[in-house]
């Protein structure tokens, strides 16, 4: 079964990132994290002073961008027109600009086909918003994790810190909000999640808690050697 393709989908801050870096070490599977590939296009839009309001512009920018996955290290790394950016997609900035982006069919278009391509041999830890419902709806195991707003801002909040970035709760509670709305409400392969996805509610678990119910989830379906 090493060949797994395993989808992570959920709202910012539910623990997503951490979870499938874990389990793809664990599982000996590579981890693709789509999210960081929208903020480098949106990161790039930006850097180019285009409005991300303007979707002809951005669209044609997705086109133009070669975007790219490594793990360095154990390190998930993100690459944009062979620059690391990896840190830079973290900016304030990005997140506040990245769902707008992320809106956009066309964008989504050639994100999704490159996504596609990194998933095509399995053995991936996938993980985003449409990952289970529209990019890869045959993945051998999919789950969505969800954690409350609270939970999600504190968890935010501590990540930025440690980052060495103070930003006020507040802010990051509407930012949030504000993604959550954009990411479930667009028409376009929203945030939800599929019908045979493992729901994980995530708000009263700690990382290693909410690790081991998947494991112990993909020993249910797949046996011991998962
Ligand atoms: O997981 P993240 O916060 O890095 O994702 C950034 C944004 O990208 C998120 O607000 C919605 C969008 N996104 C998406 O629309 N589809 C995905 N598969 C992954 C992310």
């Amino acid at each position: 079964m090493k060949n797994l393709t395993i989808a992570i989908d959920g709202p910012a801050a539910s623990g997503k990132s951490t979870t499938a870096k874990i389990l793809a070490q664990k599982l000996g599977l590579t981890p693709v994290d789509t999210g960081a590939m929208y903020r480098a296009i949106t990161l790039k839009v930006l850097r180019l002073g285009i409005d991300p309001g303007d979707e002809e512009k951005v669209v044609e920018v997705a086109k133009e961008t070669e975007i790219w996955q490594k793990c360095v290290d154990g390190v998930l790394k993100t690459y944009m027109d062979g620059e690391d950016v990896s840190e830079a997609i973290r900016s304030p900035e990005v997140s506040e600009k990245v769902s707008i982006v992320a809106r956009y069919p066309g964008v989504r278009k050639v994100l999704v086909k490159l996504q596609r391509k990194l998933a095509e041999k399995g053995g991936v830890v996938v993980e985003g918003r449409d990952i289970g419902t529209f990019v890869l709806p045959d993945a051998d195991f999919k789950v969505f994790m969800k954690a409350s707003l609270e939970e999600r801002v504190k968890r935010r909040v501590k990540e930025m810190k440690e980052k060495g970035i103070e930003v006020s709760p507040q802010k990051v509670r509407e930012e949030l909000q504000m993604r959550d709305r954009i990411d479930s409400s667009r028409s376009f392969a929203p945030l939800k999640p599929a019908d045979d996805a493992y729901v994980l509610d995530t708000t009263e678990l700690t990382i290693d808690q909410q690790v081991q119910k998947i494991m112990d989830e993909l020993k249910r379906r797949f046996g011991d050697d998962p």
